[in-house]
């Protein structure tokens, strides 16, 4: 990677692939943006970078690479795992990816059963792409089926017509109790339609990275779309997990989601810090996190279509680098805030109250397209505001108002990034998500967390086990070695109300 000193004055305003990044509303003068550009070389963000693309084991509890940049890389330059190229077993899952398009048809709905990174990166893609006027589509019931609840189930097996419904089974460890009972059941609303074996096994695939946990379950080898243990769950969407991508609109366009991906791999690979916008974007929170102790920010994307945006961002984010202690062990003075958000101007109209008047400092990222995401004759005039909503709010958070009266007072001095799409597709819908997912890393980097295991969600499935054990036996129970006295009183409220 390039490496060249800050330049004396430094710009606020950056861009690639015609996707603008405005710092300005940060506050970050030039001698504080030398001293950030100086903690990321401190912090070997640049040599970080080349080891994640080069598959170092950057997932150090775990030992593996973190290279679901390879799944994007539609070069086919090879990338090495152990000295063994990953690219063909890639390519091969393309080739069965497109091939599955082509025979995919009659289908009227598609149940996709999978939870967290195995269900927001297809939701919100499936989601977002809906949004863009003239998508090529085949229109199918896209159902996305990933909380245990039976609410969810229960809505959607009363939509989904038997005779004519796929099922994915999404899971990279085969394991998630969520997903492996919402599929089980799934199969026996099939059975009780009068589907037979033989037509239930051609409706069921799977893409996982246990590929005999998916055949037990009963999934017919060749309907079975592997990825691999060097693919994190929630950067899983490249893979054949963005499967329902594929066949909703076909792999033209999935690989174009791809290819946005892989543009901003390239840049962020290439650009020199000062230009490279995952790290300024991660160096911006950070400075902000130093300066005012922020505690949470918030991403408003002004697009309907990225409603489900934030969802997907805060797994990535909370779950990567949501720690309290560093890749050695050692505790950590900061990682990651809270995030949060929703689609603007619906969010203004909420709590963005807090965000003008609040007592915390909430830095944001706005997001704004350029073109308006309809044809209606009234996209030009709603965009405008929609767009004027979007800049007039940065533009209150960061001056302020001062009056008189202390209840419609503006503190401002509150920051704010804007990210401008020149569009809304496949391609810069890919080239977003990335450019968050090497923020992620970035922050991780910067703060010394490995950003790639998730130890950190393992106890209370444990102490379910128990708990559901004696909600099951429905007899009063008292504390024990797993039960504490004020879970199992909580029991015991279930079981005598
Ligand atoms: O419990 C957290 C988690 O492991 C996430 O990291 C993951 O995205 C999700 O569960 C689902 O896991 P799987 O794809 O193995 O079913």
């Amino acid at each position: 990677m390039s490496s060249k000193p800050p330049t004396e004055k430094l710009p606020s305003i950056f861009s690639t692939q015609d996707i603008v990044l405005d710092t300005a509303y940060q506050g970050i003068d030039n001698k504080n943006w030398k001293s950030l550009f100086r903690q990321a070389r401190e912090a070997n963000v640049e040599q970080f970078i080349e080891d994640l693309f080069t598959g170092k084991p950057v997932n150090n509890s775990e030992n593996r690479p973190a290279l679901h940049s390879a799944l994007r890389n539609l070069d086919k330059k090879p990338v090495l795992v152990n000295g063994k190229d990953v690219m063909p077993d890639v390519v091969e899952v393309w080739r069965r990816i497109e091939g599955l398009c082509n025979k995919w048809i009659g289908v009227t709905d598609v149940i996709h059963i999978g939870i967290g990174g195995s269900d927001f990166g297809p939701r919100l893609a499936i989601e977002a792409l809906a949004h863009v006027p003239d998508i090529d589509s085949r229109g199918m019931r896209m159902h996305f089926l990933a909380n245990i609840d039976t609410a969810e189930l229960n809505r959607i097996l009363q939509r989904a017509h038997p005779n004519s419904t796929r099922v994915i089974i999404v899971s990279k460890s085969f394991t998630t109790l969520e997903t492996t009972m919402n599929a089980r059941a799934v199969v026996k609303w099939l059975k009780d339609n009068k589907r037979n074996d033989v037509q239930i096994s051609q409706a069921l695939f799977a893409v996982t990275a246990n590929v005999p946990a998916a055949q037990e379950f009963g999934v017919a080898k060749d309907n079975i779309y592997p990825f691999w243990d060097w693919v994190g769950g929630r950067y899983s969407v490249w893979s054949a997990v963005g499967l329902p991508i594929a066949l909703q609109y076909g792999f033209d366009t999935f690989k174009e989601f791809l290819a946005g991906a892989q543009a901003i791999d390239q840049h962020f690979k290439t650009a020199p810090l000062e230009e490279n916008l995952p790290v300024i974007m991660a160096l911006c929170l950070l400075y902000q996190q130093k300066k005012h102790q922020i505690k949470s920010y918030a991403v408003i994307p002004y697009a309907d279509a990225l409603d489900w945006f934030p969802k997907w961002l805060q797994q990535l984010d909370m779950e990567s680098n949501g720690k309290s202690v560093g890749r050695d062990g050692m505790p950590m003075k900061y990682s990651c805030p809270v995030v949060f958000g929703s689609s603007g101007s619906n969010a203004q109209h909420s709590y963005f109250q807090l965000l003008h008047q609040g007592l915390e400092i909430i830095p944001i990222d706005f997001i704004a397209i350029r073109e308006p995401m309809s044809h209606l004759s009234e996209a030009k005039a709603h965009h405008r505001i929609l767009l004027s909503n979007c800049l007039a709010q940065a533009q209150a958070l960061a001056n302020g108002k001062k009056t008189d009266n202390p209840n419609n007072t503006y503190p401002g001095k509150r920051p704010s990034n804007l990210l401008i799409l020149p569009k809304l597709n496949a391609f810069y819908l890919g080239a977003l998500l990335a450019l968050y997912e090497n923020r992620t890393a970035t922050l991780g980097a910067l703060w010394n967390i490995n950003s790639f295991d998730q130890p950190g969600v393992e106890l209370g499935k444990v102490l379910a086990k128990p708990i559901e054990a004696a909600l099951n036996k429905g007899e009063a129970v008292e504390a024990n070695e797993s039960i504490d006295a004020i879970t199992a009183q909580r029991i015991n409220l279930f079981i005598n109300p």
